[in-house]
C-alpha cells in the first residue's frame, strides 16, 4: 500500500500504547488518522502528538465508549462522515479487567470491548463504506490466547470468574473472528490479520483501581518498549497488496501457527453465530 493515496485508517484505544504509537507511525507514513478513544482528554492529548507527526491531513480522534453497542452504532455514522474510504483498520482497544464489570447492555468487559465491539463496529463500517477495496483489519490478538478457549454456554463468566482467563477468552475470540473473517472475505480485497505484538510497556493493566499502578509496573519491568510493538502493527499496514497475505497470525513481525484451539472451524462459526446475537448485528 502506498501511503502517499492519502490513505485513510482507523485505530481503536488510540489514546494510549500501542494504538497511540502505531497512529503516530502511520501518520508519519502519510496515513489520514482516524483515532478511538474513551475519554475527552485523552483523546485531545493524543491529537496533539499524532498532528506533531502529520505529513498530509490532521488527524481527527472520537470519543467512544466500545462498552456501550448504541455509541459504537453512532460512532460508524459519524466516521462515514469523515470519510468514504477506509484503507486500514485496527482493532486495538483493549483492558484487563481483574474484579468482574459489566458493559451498558450486561456483559462481561474483556468480551465486551476487547473482542465484540469490534466485531460490531467492523461489520457496521464493512457495510456501510463503499471505497473497501484492497483494505486491510488488523486485529489485536495475543499470546494469551494460547491454553484458553471459548465459554459457550457463560462468555461473561456470571459464574467463575477470572479475570486472565476472560481476557484470555477474549483475545482468542479475536484470532478465531479473524480467522473465519478472512474466509468470508476471501478475494473480496480485504484482508484480515491478526497480531501479538509482543510483551509491552504499557497501560494495559489499568481498569484495576489502586492495584493498577503496580500491575502496569509489572510489565513495564518485562515489557519491550512500546515503538517496538507499534512497528509490529504498523508493519502489517504496509503489506503489499498482490501478496493476499490473510487469515494469517502474526507473531510480532513473523507469521506464526496459532493454538488448535482458535484453528477449530465448527466454533470460530459458533462464536460468529454468538456474536451476531450478542451485538443484534448480521454481516
Ligand atoms: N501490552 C502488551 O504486552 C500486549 C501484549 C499482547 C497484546 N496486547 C494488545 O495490544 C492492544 C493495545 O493494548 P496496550 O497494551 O497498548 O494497552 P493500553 O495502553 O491500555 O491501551 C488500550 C487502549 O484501549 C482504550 N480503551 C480501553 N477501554 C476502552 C473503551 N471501553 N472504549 C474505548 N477505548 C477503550 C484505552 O483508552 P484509555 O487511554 O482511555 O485508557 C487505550 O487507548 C490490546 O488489544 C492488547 O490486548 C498488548
Amino acid at each position: 500500500m502506498n501511503p502517499k493515496n492519502k490513505v485513510t485508517c482507523i485505530i481503536t484505544g488510540a489514546t494510549s500504547g500501542i494504538g497511540l504509537e502505531s497512529a503516530i507511525q502511520l501518520a508519519t507514513r502519510g496515513f489520514f488518522i482516524i483515532g478511538i478513544g474513551r475519554n475527552d482528554d485523552r483523546c485531545i492529548r493524543a491529537f496533539q502528538k499524532v498532528k506533531q507527526h502529520t505529513e498530509f491531513r490532521d488527524p481527527v480522534f472520537l470519543n467512544c465508549d466500545l462498552s456501550d453497542q448504541k455509541q459504537i452504532k453512532d460512532l460508524s455514522e459519524i466516521i462515514c462522515d469523515y470519510t468514504d474510504r477506509v484503507d486500514v483498520m485496527i482493532n486495538n482497544a483493549a483492558g484487563i479487567f481483574l474484579t468482574r464489570k459489566l458493559d451498558a447492555q450486561g456483559i462481561e468487559m474483556s468480551w465486551s470491548v476487547n473482542y465484540l465491539s469490534h466485531f460490531l463496529l467492523t461489520g457496521l463500517l464493512l457495510k456501510k463504506l463503499k471505497n473497501w477495496n484492497n483494505s486491510k483489519i488488523i486485529n489485536l490478538s495475543s499470546i494469551a490466547h494460547e491454553n484458553s478457549s471459548i465459554n459457550f454456554s457463560d462468555v461473561s463468566f456470571e459464574e467463575n470468574f477470572n479475570g486472565m482467563k476472560s481476557y484470555r477468552q477474549s483475545k482468542l475470540a479475536m484470532l478465531m473472528w479473524t480467522y473465519i473473517l478472512a474466509d468470508k472475505l476471501n478475494k473480496s480485497g480485504t484482508s484480515v490479520n491478526a497480531v501479538h505484538p509482543g510483551i509491552i510497556r504499557t497501560r494495559l493493566l489499568s481498569n484495576n483501581g489502586v492495584f493498577s499502578p503496580l500491575l502496569n509496573f509489572g510489565l513495564k519491568i518485562v515489557g519491550k518498549n512500546v515503538t517496538k510493538g507499534a512497528s509490529n502493527v504498523a508493519r502489517i499496514a504496509d503489506i503489499p497488496d498482490d501478496k493476499n497475505i490473510s487469515g494469517k497470525y502474526f507473531y510480532e513481525s513473523k507469521i506464526q501457527e496459532s493454538s488448535l484451539n482458535s484453528m477449530d472451524k465448527k466454533n470460530q462459526i459458533r462464536l460468529w453465530l454468538l456474536s451476531e446475537q450478542m451485538s443484534g448485528f448480521k454481516y
